[in-house]
């Protein structure tokens, strides 16, 4: 069949590297795509939100299958769009409806949800400007650190962790009377700081049935030892060594099927990924946040760690079949690590060449920040290439990733060399 792949980072160029691999696809294009992207599939130069470009896409290439990578899109409506258009009512999107996607667009829904299906979270409470004051008064109940989340989505900067009361009652008045993050910070969620050790599940689910797929582990912060600005993510790695059997059927039973269920129980229509990010306090496992599509830096280490045929999955996922499927997972542990241009996450250049992907042979090189012009591929965003590799256990596959990634350059080429310290 023909696919679409909607984004344009290391997630992206992860779905098109295995989609590519599928004896089921023909015509493979991403929209807009990267360097990396285009070793697999056809890069059409459209916006993730354009949806009506998106659709005129489909119908010109007889898509039959869309797998949308980013948020954005999704909490804008694409499952709706496709599913309201009669000439894209047979072709398979992957990813939940408007409503599923509030699930990451809204904190406070996220919130609600989690208390209403009984799934374990830090206890909260949420604020708008006209109950600042009670938002201040709630805030001394609380034992520091202060844990501030605007409600809607702040492109991953809109969690803030403070130590000092005073301090955070100013951020809180930042967020909701001074617009701190514009609308997304109308509403405040205000919770319990969990103090424990974080990992993350993925699950696909076709609403009624779902299968779960390798956890990970990113490394957010810019600074080695976790220290400094958060970051998209700096490296990852599958399976999460510390997740044994005990946690997982906690997990599952716990948080990941009342979350499917939960969905069904609403009404909510959703066939997509789930990235569920958790917390392990005392052995005890909590949400921490849902998102509702697939994580990048952990789709590099993730999917490539999926033997299952992948369009098979997420044909079965559209047709809500899931149920048929045998998800097989490769038993060796990957490993992901970012290079990032120098400066990054805050200013930065774009436009530097890279070299030495070429001469890479064992690890695979996914393209998160790249563009290819005049036959020279360049730097293009912060995160730069996510240099991935398996191998026996996750220490022996960053191993190679590192001494790979020692013939690769660009100008200002910053990244970890602790992936994995905690661990
Ligand atoms: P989020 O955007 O909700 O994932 O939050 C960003 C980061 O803030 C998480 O990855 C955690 O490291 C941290 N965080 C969020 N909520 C809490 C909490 N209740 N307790 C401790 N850390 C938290
Ligand atoms: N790596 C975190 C995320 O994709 O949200």
């Amino acid at each position: 069949m023909n696919i679409l792949v909607l984004g344009s980072g290391g997630r992206e160029h992860a779905f098109t590297y295995m989609i590519a691999q599928s004896k089921r696809c023909e015509n493979l294009f991403a929209a807009p795509g990267n360097a990396g992207t285009a070793q697999f599939a056809t890069n059409v130069p459209i916006l993730v939100n354009d949806f009506q470009a998106i659709k005129d896409c489909v119908l010109e290439n007889k898509i039959e299958l869309v797998v949308v990578g980013p948020e954005d899109p999704l909490v804008n409506g694409i499952y709706n769009f496709f599913r309201e258009s009669n000439s894209l009512k047979d072709t398979i999107l992957i990813g939940p409806s408007l409503e599923g996607a509030r699930l990451e667009g809204s904190k406070e829904r996220a919130k609600e949800f989690m208390l209403e299906h009984d799934i374990p979270t830090a206890a909260y409470q949420s604020f708008t400007a006209v109950n600042l004051d009670a938002g201040k008064q709630f805030l001394e109940t609380l034992s520091p650190p202060y844990v501030l989340k605007a409600d809607g989505l702040a492109a991953g900067k809109g969690v803030l962790i403070i130590d000092d009361l005073e301090e955070a009652k100013t951020e809180l008045e930042n967020m909701l009377a001074h617009a701190k993050f514009g609308a997304a910070s109308a509403t405040v969620v205000i919770e319990e700081f969990l103090d424990g050790i974080e990992l993350s599940v993925f699950v696909l689910t076709d609403g009624v049935n779902y299968k779960i797929l390798p956890t990970a582990k990113d490394y957010k912060r810019i600074g080695e030892g976790d220290v400094g600005l958060n970051t998209g993510g700096m490296g990852a790695i599958s399976p999460v060594p510390f997740v044994d059997d005990t946690l997982m059927r906690k997990i599952e039973e716990r948080i990941v099927k009342p979350t499917v269920e939960g969905l069904k129980l609403e009404g909510i229509d959703y066939k997509g990924f789930i990235f569920i990010g958790l917390i392990k306090v005392h052995g005890e496992p909590y949400v921490i946040e849902y998102n509702v599509r697939m994580g990048d830096p952990e789709t590099e280490v993730v999917l490539p760690r999926i033997k299952t045929d992948l369009v098979d999955l997420l044909e079965a996922t559209g047709k809500q079949r899931l149920d048929k499927i045998d998800l097989e997972i490769d038993p060796r542990a990957a490993a992901t690590v970012m290079l990032v241009s120098g400066g990054y996450p805050e200013a930065y250049n774009k436009g530097k060449e890279i070299t030495g992907i070429e001469r890479i042979g064992d690890s695979i090189v996914f393209h998160a920040g790249t563009i290819q012009q005049e036959g020279k591929v360049r730097t293009n965003g912060g995160r730069v290439l996510a240099v991935t590799s398996l191998d026996n256990d996750f220490r022996k596959a960053l191993k190679k990733s590192y001494k790979n990634i020692e013939e690769l350059y660009f100008d200002r080429m910053y990244y970890r060399t602790d992936i994995g310290f905690d661990l």
